[in-house]
């Protein structure tokens, strides 16, 4: 049984007619993942289902002088929430961009659904259209309303503005923010820019999402807004999750946490929010 909330079901209405999209027993954000059955097959399959795959990774910046990442080995699956913590300096923001391939790894490989990324085409295709990137600031354009933001990233796609603009209504009501739809980010609270920058990170349904810190500038309880959206796009939508937190309350809410120190990982276990 798919759980939505009643804010799913009325984006469901929102995408009604529209191809490739189911309505019954649907999910929104990941079309790979609409029905589900396939979801369930992507729960029980999840331990052995690698998304991303850090191989034997180091990175070193300033000409060899800092090494951020050394020899780091790790295994994202399909449906996974994981949590990244470590100090400051750890090296988490680069093992983020290592995933996202966002950044490039001056030894060892990243592979992404069993490939290397190796041209800038195939590169420039994986961050566009399959991994979703959120950012402790939020980057959204402040001369854009919160709707031309989260249409951004699908001017890379063949999408027709209609379509565009319906996707975008669809996320905006996910993120619970389509009464904000025409306002621009100066307008919106820090938690609304946030939910902003998340709609905008799915906008391509994105198989992954990367998030930095996502909370680092959110009060308690807005916070905690954006945990329970975490938690139910993880949940309801089947997405993956990696995120970065220096709280481990919010890794908890994550189903593993990864702990680095000096670029290398020194804990990787389950949280209590594991399934068992
Ligand atoms: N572009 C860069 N040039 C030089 N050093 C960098 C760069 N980015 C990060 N570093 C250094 O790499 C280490 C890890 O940084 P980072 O991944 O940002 O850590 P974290 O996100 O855990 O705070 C730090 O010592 C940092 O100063
Ligand atoms: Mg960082």
């Amino acid at each position: 049984m798919v759980r939505t909330s009643p804010r799913i079901n009325h984006g469901r209405q929102a995408i009604a007619g529209r191809p490739g999209l189911r309505q019954t027993g649907s999910l929104l954000v990941c079309s790979r993942t609409i029905d589900t059955t396939a979801r369930r097959s992507v729960c029980l399959n999840a331990e052995r289902n690698p998304l991303i795959v850090a191989d034997h990774v180091s990175r070193r910046y300033d000409d060899g002088n800092v090494l951020a990442l050394d020899d780091v080995s790790l295994t994202i699956d399909l449906g996974e929430y994981v949590a990244i913590m470590g100090p400051s300096g750890s090296g988490k923001s680069t093992l983020l961009n290592m995933l996202g391939g966002l950044d490039q790894p001056t030894a060892g490989r990243v592979l992404f659904d069993g490939k290397e990324i190796l041209t800038p085409q195939a590169l420039d295709a994986l961050r566009s259209r399959k991994i979703g990137y959120v950012f402790q600031s939020f980057y959204l354009l402040p001369t854009l309303t919160a709707v031309e933001n989260v249409q951004l990233p699908m001017f890379e796609t063949p999408r027709t503005a209609r379509q565009r603009l319906a996707r975008a209504t669809e996320l905006l009501e996910i993120v619970g923010m389509s009464h904000r739809s025409r306002h621009l980010p100066s307008r919106l609270s820090v938690g609304e820019r946030q939910r902003v920058a998340i709609a905008r990170s799915l906008a391509n349904e994105p198989q992954v999402l990367l998030a930095d810190e996502p909370t680092g500038n959110l009060d308690t309880q807005t916070g905690e807004e954006i945990l329970r959206l975490f938690s139910s796009l993880h949940q309801d939508h089947a997405m993956t999750l990696v995120i970065i937190t220096h709280s481990r309350e919010v890794a908890e809410r994550a189903q593993r946490m990864v702990e680095l120190r000096d670029g290398r990982i020194c804990r990787d276990e389950p949280t209590r929010a594991a399934p068992l």
